[in-house]
């Protein structure tokens, strides 16, 4: 029989209750690299190139899915990505709780769900109440990158809260180097949505 531990895929892992409140990422990392951070990484595509292709940069994955925190982890695991963390927590929780202020120089949420349906509109994680969450934890001259399929997502909450938000700016998006020919980021939702030929839209923002 599995025990809680053993279903940890360590050591890239981390079980969220073993955690320091407020995190050290100094004493987690072992360096004093800039951390960049990944909201709901899925199958970790994005957030396993870049660890791959920088490893002069932190990063963290936060995902809320037991099965895709596994193969995320697993995968960042599998290519050696010492300088990669991940925790299976929701994300509006563990910013708050877990994240010290002014310590993330990139916020990475790409293809947060949708909720399409009216009702579940509050679920939305994009939304006027995360500005300040986010906010917190970038530090000054930080940067959020924002990518959705969805034009409701975009036309009701990403696009207005973000332009709205205070304390924010605006700024150019920032295609990674990990994206391939035409792609926005390069994740497993991009390239399944891109068959079907959506359209993406894209944001980001710096804070003041
Ligand atoms: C549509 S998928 C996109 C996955 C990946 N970013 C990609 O583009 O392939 C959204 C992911 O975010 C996770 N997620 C949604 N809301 C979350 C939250 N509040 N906290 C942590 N993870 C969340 C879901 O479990 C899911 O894996």
């Amino acid at each position: 029989m599995q025990t809680k531990h053993e279903l940890i895929p360590e050591p890239i892992g981390l079980d969220v209750d073993a955690l320091a409140r407020p995190l050290n990422w100094s004493d987690l990392f072992g360096n004093d690299h800039p951390v960049e951070l990944e909201i709901g990484m899925g199958k970790g595509t994005f957030l396993t190139e870049q660890a791959k292709a920088r490893p002069e940069t932190d990063f963290f994955g936060i995902e809320w899915a037991r099965w895709f925190w596994r193969y995320a982890s697993d995968r960042l695991r599998r290519n050696g990505c010492t300088n990669a963390r991940t925790v299976r927590a929701e994300a509006n929780y563990f910013l708050t709780e877990f994240v010290p202020a002014d310590s993330i120089s990139v916020l990475h949420i790409y293809f947060p769900d949708p909720w399409p349906k009216a009702r579940h509109h509050k679920r939305r994680l994009i939304q006027e109440k995360f500005v300040p969450v986010m906010h917190r934890v970038l530090a000054p001259g930080g940067r959020v990158q924002i990518v959705t399929d969805h034009k409701g997502y975009w036309e009701e909450n990403v696009e207005p809260v973000i332009r709205a938000a205070s304390g924010f700016e605006v700024v150019d998006y920032n295609r990674p180097g990990s994206a391939g020919a035409g792609e926005f980021v390069g994740t497993n939702f991009e390239r399944k949505y891109a068959r079907e030929g959506r359209p993406f839209y894209a944001i980001a923002a710096v804070k003041r």
